[in-house]
């Protein structure tokens, strides 16, 4: 069993600041930092750690070298990641205010240059024995859906940011989403009671397993298993960047290592709130060990 995670890889420009910046309004950071991220890299660092091997496709500029190399050095593969030599690397510009909460803007640069021969070359290397892991940060998602599911892949998606792309893709496809309530209300409806989002998402994807993060209210499961509940853990907040992206590589880690759900939701609940009090995106991310010394 391999799998391939084939997503964004960004350079983070993080501003701390008091309040996000308002219409016509002028404010000053007193701190920027510079880190790794992109929904994919940060998924791929989390799957990682998480002690899973994992194949990183996407495509960077030359800017994004560094990318690579973090990448490289945890012992991910990168040998089906593009590096292109006309565009820029993805941005994203973050603000981070004294709460902890995050605003951002992405400039998908070479995340949108990704070509269907580019993923023709890459899905051609993987079996109906492999998994797919995708975000919504790259270009050509509904055509990589598509071959995957040729191939016989199981698709995990992780609808993250959610935009009007995500309607694109086949998602009868999907054999598993890990989303927020934002993108669960975006695909199922409005619906504030928790349990009646689950329902309306199990009755929707009705082959897929689902798993819906909450925040501060936990994550639940819905699936043939039924609805399995998991409450968050409690921490000083300091910067929520990547914390889904931390809860999607460990959980799907852990279900691959066979683990029942609970445990697998309990696992990721533990590594994202470690992620949540701390500084950046990927560098957030938790070791296997700090989660047993949770
Ligand atoms: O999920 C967090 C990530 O979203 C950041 O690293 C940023 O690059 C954006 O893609």
């Amino acid at each position: 069993m391999k799998v391939l995670n084939f997503g964004s890889l960004n350079i983070d420009y993080v501003y701390n600041v008091e309040h996000f910046v308002k219409k016509g309004e002028t404010i000053s950071s007193n701190m920027l930092n510079i880190f790794s991220g992109g929904k994919g890299l940060n998924q791929s660092i989390a799957l990682k750690k998480a002690g899973l091997n994992v194949y990183h496709a996407g495509a960077i500029g030359t800017d994004g070298l560094f990318l690579k190399q973090i990448l490289d050095d945890i012992g991910i593969d990168t040998s089906f990641l593009y590096t292109l030599q006309d565009v820029r690397t993805g941005n994203a510009i973050i603000q981070n205010d004294i709460s902890g909460d995050n605003c951002i803007i992405l400039y998908g640069g070479a995340n949108k240059a990704i070509t269907k021969d580019m993923i023709d070359n890459v899905l051609k290397n993987f079996t109906d024995n492999d998994y797919l892991l995708l975000q919504n940060e790259i270009s050509e998602i509904p055509y990589i859906v598509e071959k995957a599911h040729n191939i016989g892949m199981k698709i995990i998606l992780n609808p993250s940011p959610i935009n009007e792309n995500i309607f694109k893709i086949n998602l009868d496809y999907i054999d598993y989403f890990i989303l927020n309530e934002i993108e669960a209300k975006a695909l199922v409806g409005n619906f504030d009671d928790k349990n009646t989002l689950c329902k309306k998402l199990n009755e929707k994807f009705k082959n897929a397993s689902v798993v819906l993060t909450l925040g501060e209210d936990g994550s639940m499961y819905i699936g043939k298993e039924g609805i399995i509940k998991q409450n968050a853990y409690k921490v000083n907040v300091v910067d929520t960047t990547a914390a889904g992206d931390t809860f999607t590589g460990y959980y799907l880690a852990s279900i691959l290592e066979n683990l029942p759900i609970k445990t697998a939701l309990d696992i990721a609940s533990k590594a994202s709130a470690i992620a949540v009090s701390k500084k950046g995106a990927s560098p957030s991310i938790p070791n296997r060990e700090d989660i047993e010394n949770f």
